[in-house]
């Protein structure tokens, strides 16, 4: 029987109803005359505190509001991808064609076409033994094998009839002897994580193209990100920059409040990217959901929830996932929102007490398993949250809560993005937790002395930093000839490998075994220096080398042509060095 209250308090985006004794929290409650869409988010007594994921303004009080009976659910099957969906997953560009920039309040429209056929082909024959998770087939979706999985909370059983043909998403293609009937689709509730056979450790990095991530602060393959930064300091580049180039499969993109015309940029950006892997759209594998500033606070929560669940969905598909979510501080502010409507105690700065909890629980979802059912598969969810602390202060709550949380802190800077030091990630206050756990990976895929250049990287970005506070004090004249070497080579680690332009045509992408070159370069460079700084030759003339130009120019060198040019210019090197040794000692 259907639970009806009435609305008994009006407070922007959230809503007190009385009479709603019955009623679960969580479920899904259907507001005012409109219908309005909300969720059910504490319960007292008969009193229900409702958020509502649409635009309240003309409801009133008086007004019903109506229990489903049911959380709040996703449609996941064949034709999620290429989507661009709002919060709650109701698309958004078929109803912006249609009735322009809004969708229609109350509206019900759902996430996957009905009308779309799909060629199903079956894997399994009737008296055949199906259980939760298993795949009954496929359809072919752009470059996927798409598999039709029982549903997770099916507990399975002996199927009874299975059919090959043209389906709908609706139209039941397996039947079992218990009576279940099976469709390309089925519906999760967005805030219950869906279950794994087994979860594994993060063991291999997530691999982006982008050097100073993948050689210094990486991130695990399944593991968790945050990007920290103030206004304008690169966080939406960097998230698009990784959906293009980082290893996934499939990517989600939840645009979390966020200003209109950021958001517009990527809608019109994303559908035009070319898929440097297929050189076909980069949509053919991407979710987008796009939840802007102007649109109801409450549904930026729903949107993030909607967005881990695609994932997880995905993830079960057997695939590489890549989740983006900017910005989960527009998240936070909408907790905040609500939580100060509905009068609860504030924590830190007005956040409600359970911000950290909530962000929690949506960062653990991320992670590498064994998906339940067969045939056996292996997915990833790798998450990196945007979080966007006002003035840039770090010590803000988002950002402390999200730095305890994800294993990678990639920390912008916009000193360095004033300075058009792309991508701005600080080199000394970022860190990755999974560095560490890479070794047996790098030993298998990387030269062997890869760890070490690395390590060496970081001390001299290091030891350049304090030298150049030494300078700043008294002078570079302060410096000894080496000092000054060391703060020649950390100006080449930083222009020379740590920036790399999002925009240009070669330099984008940059594979791990050319990031490893270019830092091998730059550090036989300085080695050599310095050998040849205690054998008397001088400092001008070393840093006269046209070695060093060309070192700048190496992230320049195709990828394909690398190989061959470090070859040749490392056995340059010596002579470079020598030479001019020699003549220095003839003089
Ligand atoms: N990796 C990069 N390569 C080249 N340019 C970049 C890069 N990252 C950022 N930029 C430059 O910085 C500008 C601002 O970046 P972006 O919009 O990503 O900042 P943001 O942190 O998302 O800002 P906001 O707080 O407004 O959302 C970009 O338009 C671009 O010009
Ligand atoms: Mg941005």
């Amino acid at each position: 029987m259907a639970i009806r209250g009435t609305i008994i308090k009006i407070a922007g985006p959230a809503v007190i109803a009385k009479g709603m004794t019955g009623a679960r929290m969580y479920d899904v409650v259907r507001v005012g005359n409109e219908g309005l869409l909300g969720e059910s988010i504490r319960l007292d007594g008969d009193t229900a505190f409702v958020q509502v994921y649409e635009d309240t303004s003309g409801l009133k009080v008086g007004e019903a509001v109506e229990s489903t009976g049911n959380p709040l659910t996703v449609e996941l099957g064949p034709g999620l991808l290429f989507g661009v969906f709002d919060g709650i997953l109701r698309p958004l560009e078929s109803v912006r064609r249609e009735k322009g920039d809004f969708i229609s309040r109350g509206a019900t429209a759902v996430a996957l076409d009905r009308t779309k056929k799909w060629s199903f082909t079956p894997t399994l024959q009737a008296g055949d033994q199906v259980n939760s998770g298993d795949a009954l087939g496929w359809v072919q979706e752009f470059g996927f094998k798409h598999h039709v999985l029982v549903p997770p909370d099916v507990k399975g059983g002996e199927v009874s009839e299975i059919k090959k043909g043209e389906f709908t998403v609706t139209e039941t293609v397996c039947r079992l002897k218990d009576g279940t009937e099976l469709q390309l689709m089925h519906r999760w509730p967005v805030r219950q994580p869906r279950p794994v056979k087994q979860r594994l450790d993060p063991r291999e990095p997530f691999v982006t193209g982008q050097r100073v991530i993948d050689v210094l602060f990486p991130v695990a393959m399944g593991g968790t990100a945050a990007i920290p930064g103030p206004f304008g300091a690169g966080k939406t580049v960097m998230q698009q920059t990784l959906a293009k180039w980082g290893d996934a499969d499939v990517i989600i993109y939840v645009g979390c409040g966020e200003r209109g015309n950021e958001m517009t940029h990527v809608l019109d950006e994303f559908p035009e990217l070319k898929d440097p892997r297929t050189g076909r759209p980069l949509m053919e594998r991407t979710m987008i959901i796009a939840n802007t500033s102007n649109m109801p606070v409450a549904a930026r929560e729903a949107s993030v929830y909607t967005g881990i669940t695609l994932a997880e969905y995905w993830r079960d598909q057997g695939a590489k996932v890549a989740l983006m979510a900017d910005s989960t501080s527009r998240w936070a502010e909408a907790m905040r929102e609500i939580s100060s409507r509905l009068e609860e105690m504030p924590a830190e700065e007005g956040y409600p007490s359970y911000l950290s909890s909530r962000l929690a629980a949506f960062y653990e979802r991320a992670g590498r398993a064994v998906c339940v059912g067969k045939p056996e598969r292996q997915g990833s969810i790798t998450v990196v949250g945007a979080v966007s602390p006002p003035g840039g202060d770090f010590s803000e709550p988002v950002t402390q809560a999200t730095m305890r949380i994800t294993g990678t802190f990639w920390a912008l800077d916009d000193r360095l993005a004033s300075r058009r030091h792309f991508p701005a990630i600080n080199w000394l206050r970022s860190y990755s937790l999974y560095s560490p756990l890479f070794t047996g990976w790098y030993k298998e895929h990387m030269p062997e002395d890869f760890e070490a250049l690395r390590n060496r990287a970081g001390a001299l970005l290091q030891q350049e930093a304090e030298l150049q506070e030494i300078v700043q004090l008294v002078g570079p004249d302060a410096l000894q000839d080496d000092q000054r070497m060391v703060i020649e080579a950390g100006k080449m680690l930083r222009e020379d490998f740590l920036q790399q332009s999002a925009y240009s045509d070669v330099d984008s992408d940059c594979p791990l075994e050319k990031s490893y070159g270019i830092l091998k370069a730059i550090l036989k460079f300085y080695d050599g220096a310095m050998a040849a700084l205690k054998r008397g030759m001088l400092l001008d003339d070393i840093l006269n080398l046209k070695q060093i130009e060309e070192v700048g120019r190496m992230k320049d060198v195709p990828k394909d042509e690398f190989q061959v040019y470090l070859e040749q210019w490392l056995k340059r090197l010596p002579e470079a060095f020598g030479a001019k040794t020699v003549g220095a000692e003839a003089s």
